[in-house]
């Protein structure tokens, strides 16, 4: 491992934005965690509501032709006719017990079609281009972002599972084009997003996403672009931040989503000088959580690395070797940093799951999601307030802590898989640079519905307060799935020839 002194000049703007981002993420994760649940949870019923009464209304909009195939039957049936079509909604959803609900709906929306429900919503373009062959895989993550009218699959209106931090066109973001481009690999096409192939690509199999709110924000993304195809079952575990499930009957396919801040095993009790309440990361042990989901796991999405910005204790061999935000006593010698402790955390989680025999999953390691306070941290005068394209090449502002949290999550993972065994399976979903461009998805100031929020500077230049960290949803997101989509094919067909 190298030492800290390699980058000298990088500390001390990192630890001020280290800082920054820590107190950003305190304050943000007690949004993200705690908040948003009851707002999912009441908009998933608000819009799931109106989307069955609008496909089986009698009376619907006459631009909207909804065709809506009962995969028992066959049955087409057009929203537009008389025909009423049943979408068993007389289920209520008990919010206050732990009772796993479903809502039953065997019906798929036919893609076929060119009407959608949501006019908002773009159709589905058939890519017709030249594919990645199994034979010659390119490398996906060099190429450009390139203006693409089709737009999204879907709309902040068409998805009742979108946070509201991330619903940047609920919250009045005045800008769109943003959600109008797609990112072109230089030797091929990165397929489109196609639910039905995604859905049929995951028959009988389970998706689980573990980590942070990024994770969290991928899963939402992907879910979005799903429901055109399936209106997912949802098994409810209320109040339960920890974890969430969706079920999409149409195919057998589960998709979780398991809470994980530091991916390692997480401990709070007092631990030598360290006193009881600050979290300590204990770096050689895997986060025990989620062990239990991994033998009905088929693919794995890892989202970690922001929260090591945040206060934690780190220790190695039983041994307290380090600190972020945290070291009571400076004639005491830090051994490691926050960076080397990430490095260290990706290599236990990696070799955790390539040596457990009861994991035969693949596991995709999404790579760490850059931010873009331009011009300080979130509360120093960083902003990405104005952004409405992604950067070219003379615009890209490079982050010295994006580039080496980037080095060591990749040094980590290369160590971890060391010990793999010829059944083990993992990627490494390397969007870093690709999305180093996007200063302009991230929602900046349109957090909240709120209508009295800042979202202009102050007279003496100060940004308002901002979020550049989490992505809009629709927005470059969505690539992320597209990546996944094409990581999991390629597995799958590698993995059966
Ligand atoms: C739909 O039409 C049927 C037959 O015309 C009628 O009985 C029913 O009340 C209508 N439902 C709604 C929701 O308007
Ligand atoms: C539905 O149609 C597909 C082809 O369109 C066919 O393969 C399938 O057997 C049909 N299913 C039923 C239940 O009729
Ligand atoms: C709900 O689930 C949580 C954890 O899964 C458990 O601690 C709690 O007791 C449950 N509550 C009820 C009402 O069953
Ligand atoms: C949905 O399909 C499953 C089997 O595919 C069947 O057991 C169930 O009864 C169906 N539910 C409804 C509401 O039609
Ligand atoms: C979606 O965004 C539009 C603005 O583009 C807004 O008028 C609408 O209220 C938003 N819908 C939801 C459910 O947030
Ligand atoms: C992995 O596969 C190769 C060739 O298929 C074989 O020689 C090797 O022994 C295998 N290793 C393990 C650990 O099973």
């Amino acid at each position: 491992m190298r030492s800290v002194s390699a980058y000298p000049k990088t500390i001390p703007s990192v630890a001020v934005s280290v800082g920054g981002l820590a107190l950003f993420l305190v304050f943000a994760s007690l949004l993200l965690v705690y908040q948003p649940i009851g707002s999912i949870v009441s908009g998933y019923f608000y819009n799931v509501d109106q989307a069955l009464v609008l496909s089986s209304n009698n009376k619907t909009n006459t631009d909207i032709k909804t065709k809506i195939v009962d995969s028992s039957s066959n049955q087409t049936v057009d929203s537009g006719t008389n025909k009423a079509v049943d979408l068993d909604t007389s289920e209520t959803i008990d919010l206050d017990t732990n009772k796993t609900v479903e809502i039953h709906t065997n019906k798929t929306i036919d893609l076929g079609t060119s009407k959608t429900a949501d006019s908002g919503a773009k159709k589905i373009v058939d890519s017709g281009t030249e594919l990645c062959s199994p034979i010659t895989w390119c490398d996906l993550y060099h190429g450009k972002w390139v203006h693409d009218p089709a737009g999204p699959l879907y709309s902040n209106n068409s998805c009742p599972v979108l946070s509201q931090m991330q619903n940047c066109q609920g919250n009045g973001r005045p800008d769109k084009d943003y959600e109008n481009y797609r990112w072109k690999p230089t030797k091929c096409q990165l397929p489109r997003f196609d639910p039905k192939k995604f859905l049929e690509l995951m028959r009988g199999k389970t998706l689980a996403f573990i980590g942070d709110s990024v994770a969290r924000n991928q899963m939402e993304s992907l879910l979005c672009m799903l429901w055109r195809a399936s209106i997912p079952s949802l098994f409810l575990n209320r109040g339960n931040k920890r974890m969430q499930r969706y079920y999409f009957r149409s195919t057998s396919t589960t998709m979780l989503r398991i809470w994980s801040s530091w991916l390692v095993h997480k401990t709070t009790e007092k631990f030598d000088f360290a006193p009881e309440g600050v979290d300590k990361l204990h770096l050689d042990a895997p986060d025990e959580t989620f062990m239990d989901v991994l033998p009905t796991t088929d693919v794995l999405v890892l989202s970690s690395g922001h929260w090591f910005a945040k206060q934690s204790v780190y220790i190695l061999n039983n041994e307290i070797v380090g600190g972020q935000l945290w070291w009571p006593d400076n004639s005491r010698k830090k051994k490691i940093d926050s960076i080397e402790a990430y490095e260290i955390s990706v290599a236990t989680i990696m070799s955790s799951l390539v040596t457990n025999p009861d994991y035969k999953g693949l596991t995709v390691v999404r790579s760490y999601s850059p931010d873009h306070y331009e011009g300080g941290a979130w509360n120093t005068g960083g902003s990405c307030t104005g952004k409405v394209k992604p950067a070219t090449d003379g615009e890209l502002v490079e982050s010295g802590f994006t580039n080496t949290m980037h080095e060591k999550q990749v040094s980590g993972f290369k160590r971890g898989i060391k010990k793999k065994s010829n059944k083990s399976r993992a990627a490494f979903m390397d969007i870093t640079k690709p999305f180093s461009y996007r200063h302009d998805g991230h929602p900046g100031p349109y957090r909240s519905r709120d209508p009295n929020k800042i979202t202009k500077r102050s007279a003496d230049g100060r940004p308002p307060p901002q979020d550049c960290l989490h992505w809009c949803m629709p927005g470059p997101v969505d690539t992320w799935n597209e990546f996944l989509m094409e990581i999991i094919r390629r597995d799958f067909e590698g993995h059966n020839s």
